[in-house]
């Protein structure tokens, strides 16, 4: 069973020897290996049971290291680092060769990012490699977003998990990649569009939706609980299903079912972010059938939670 600590030096010890460690980052918890270890990093998809054609982010300790790692990097990409690193928003751009090809999946572009975690970055300046860091669930389930999400489903096949309380943000960073245009969303995320547009101008989005997407990973089932979801307008939903047998997950209302979860009393989309996928696996781990979902006003991170909420509702035998 994993140990569960705040000991940088055991992460350390442990990532150097080409071990799994889970990591804190403001969104979810990672699982992260050595990013130029290629055995390390087979370790993370045997442990996700991820397939390999789904290529990973790597986690560098501060935003100077975009060019180490990453090559013919547009004026805008610079421009989003310097604005919002270490913070929730992952760049792609080119790959240097010192990156294995294992980590994007054979891509020619590689996924940076500098997570905003006092702990982690505290280990990633103590190491000299990169991490190399899915969202530390199995491969299709709702991110973890405390020390004891990782534990409960990954606690048995890996040493060790640093503690960094629960995630600040709540989903994952949004992910932009760029051509000759300029800047392109590949999936919603901790960072708002609209901050991102202030930086680098109109940005257009690429959110794959179907089941066999474009963009590896971006598989339309991502994110779902183990209990059916279905996700739209509360009022619709408790009238056509048995509320008694159902988990809801509110906005912000109460409406009074045996089983509910409120994502903000306050009516906050941050707020709803941070406590989303916690939410979701209350609901999940209740004697409930399915879950009931609205969603939330399109505003601040809205957009984000509705993308999450539309792929776990999404037909279950994508998976
Ligand atoms: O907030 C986050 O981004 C978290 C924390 C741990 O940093 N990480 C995370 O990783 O969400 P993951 O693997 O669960 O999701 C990363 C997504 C995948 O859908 C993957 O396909 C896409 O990013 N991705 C990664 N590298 C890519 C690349 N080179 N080209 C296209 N898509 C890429
Ligand atoms: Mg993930």
């Amino acid at each position: 069973m994993a140990r569960t600590g705040k000991d940088i030096n055991k992460a350390k010890e442990l990532l150097a020897m080409g071990e799994l460690v889970a990591i804190p980052t403001e969104t979810v918890y990672g699982l992260a290996a050595n990013a130029l270890n290629a055995d390390a990093v087979l370790k993370i998809f045997r442990v996700k049971n991820r397939p390999e054609f789904d290529p990973l982010i790597v986690h560098i300790s501060s935003p100077d290291k975009l060019e180490l790692y990453g090559e013919h990097i547009p004026e805008k990409a610079k421009d989003l680092a310097k604005a919002f690193w270490p913070g929730p928003l992952t760049l792609l751009v080119g790959k240097k060769n010192i990156i294995p090809d294992l980590v994007t999946a054979g891509l020619p572009e590689v996924g940076l990012r500098c997570p905003d975690h006092p702990l982690t970055r505290g280990l990633l300046e103590a190491l000299d490699f990169p991490l190399a860091a899915p969202s530390a669930n199995p491969f299709g389930y709702i991110s973890p977003t405390t020390p004891g999400h990782v534990a409960d489903q990954l606690g048995d096949r890996i040493p060790y998990i640093l503690d960094g309380g629960p995630c600040s943000v709540g989903i994952e960073s949004t992910i932009v990649g760029f051509d000759k245009e300029g800047g392109i969303v590949l999936r919603t995320g901790g960072l708002k569009i609209a901050d991102i547009e202030n930086v680098i101008g109109k940005v257009r989005l690429r959110i794959a939706t179907s089941s066999n997407p474009k963009v590896p990973g971006q598989l339309q089932s991502h994110y779902a609980p183990k209990k059916k979801l279905h996700a739209g307008n509360l009022e619709q939903l408790l009238a056509r299903y048995p509320a008694h047998r159902a988990g809801v997950l509110s906005f912000q209302k109460d409406r009074h079912a045996p089983f509910q979860y409120i994502l903000s009393p306050s009516g906050d989309t941050g707020e709803a972010a941070r406590n989303f996928f916690s939410g979701l696996r209350t609901l999940d781990a209740l004697p409930v059938e399915f879950i009931l979902a609205e969603y939330v006003p399109d505003t601040g991170l809205g957009q984000a939670i509705n993308d999450r909420l539309r792929r776990a509702s999404a037909n279950r035998e994508l998976d």
